[in-house]
């Protein structure tokens, strides 16, 4: 693992402590209707009626995971190089019966068998942590079987340049939609080395990968809001905070 990443391992190894103080909390949430968007639900449903086998990269609290068995999916494998969340994600879904599996490791490198998923799932902070954009799209590539698809719910690429003011929405001086990294000053990263990745990136690093591109939706709604009262108006409709893509092998 190389240095940065190390880096912002220990950083989420600290900020996973979360899910294991809010424990109960998470497990009555995934005990409930589930934490996958309407969106979400409509885009893998023809996907989720197969029963497929599933790996969720950088599962963290595993909610998404205990929401997909439910939704149909066969099995889920949840892979995070944090083994604080990995293990508060694993005591939750065998607390609740779910078939939900963790694996400690990085991505990309993901140690499970080629070709012998039938969804990789993935996102809501998930992309920008990734340093190399093509090999974790070709990770993905290499788990999939033939016909399996990738699933993606993320952050839009140009978040980082949204101020929170609350009465205009502004970008911020000290960030580029082009640049390769920054800081991260919000939590729960605090402190790690995120990466950027444009839209186009991202949708390039996928087709060189081998897949085809069937789903990309923008979306106006972030994926995540802080718990206080914070209301940007960077979130108010005008700009795009989420997407949705849904690529097949
Ligand atoms: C913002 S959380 C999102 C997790 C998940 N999608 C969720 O909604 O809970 C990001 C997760 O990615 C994990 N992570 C970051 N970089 C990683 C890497 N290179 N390999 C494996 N896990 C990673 C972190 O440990 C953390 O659990």
């Amino acid at each position: 693992m190389d240095e940065v990443v190390a880096g912002n391992r220990v950083v989420w190894e600290r900020a996973s402590t979360k899910h294991v103080r809010e424990y109960d909390e998470l497990l009555e949430e995934a005990r409930g209707e589930g934490s996958l968007f309407a969106r979400e639900r409509e885009l893998l449903a023809p996907v989720l009626e197969e029963g497929p086998v599933v790996v969720h990269f950088q599962s963290g609290h595993g909610l998404d995971d205990v929401a997909l068995v439910k939704a149909g999916a066969k099995s889920v494998v949840g892979v995070d190089y944090s083994s604080v969340a990995a293990g508060a994600a694993q005591r939750r879904a065998t607390e609740l019966g779910m078939a939900c599996r963790y694996v400690v490791a990085e991505v990309p490198g993901v140690p499970v068998r080629d070709a012998s998923v039938d969804l990789v799932y993935t996102g809501k902070g998930a992309l920008i942590w990734m340093r190399d954009i093509d090999a974790w799209a070709r990770d993905a590539a290499r788990l999939l079987r033939p016909g399996g698809h990738l699933f993606v719910y993320e952050a839009h690429p140009a978040v980082p340049l949204w101020t929170w003011d609350e009465d205009e929405p502004q970008i911020r001086p000290d960030r580029s939609y082009f640049a390769e990294s920054h800081i991260n000053d919000t939590f729960p990263g605090n402190g790690a080395q995120e990466w950027q990745w444009t839209l186009g990136q991202i949708v390039t690093a996928i087709t060189k990968a081998g897949l085809r591109l069937q789903v990309l939706e923008e979306y106006a709604e972030p994926f995540w809001r802080p718990q206080d009262d914070t209301n940007a108006a960077a979130w108010s409709g005008r700009l795009p905070n989420s997407y949705a893509l849904l690529a097949q092998r």
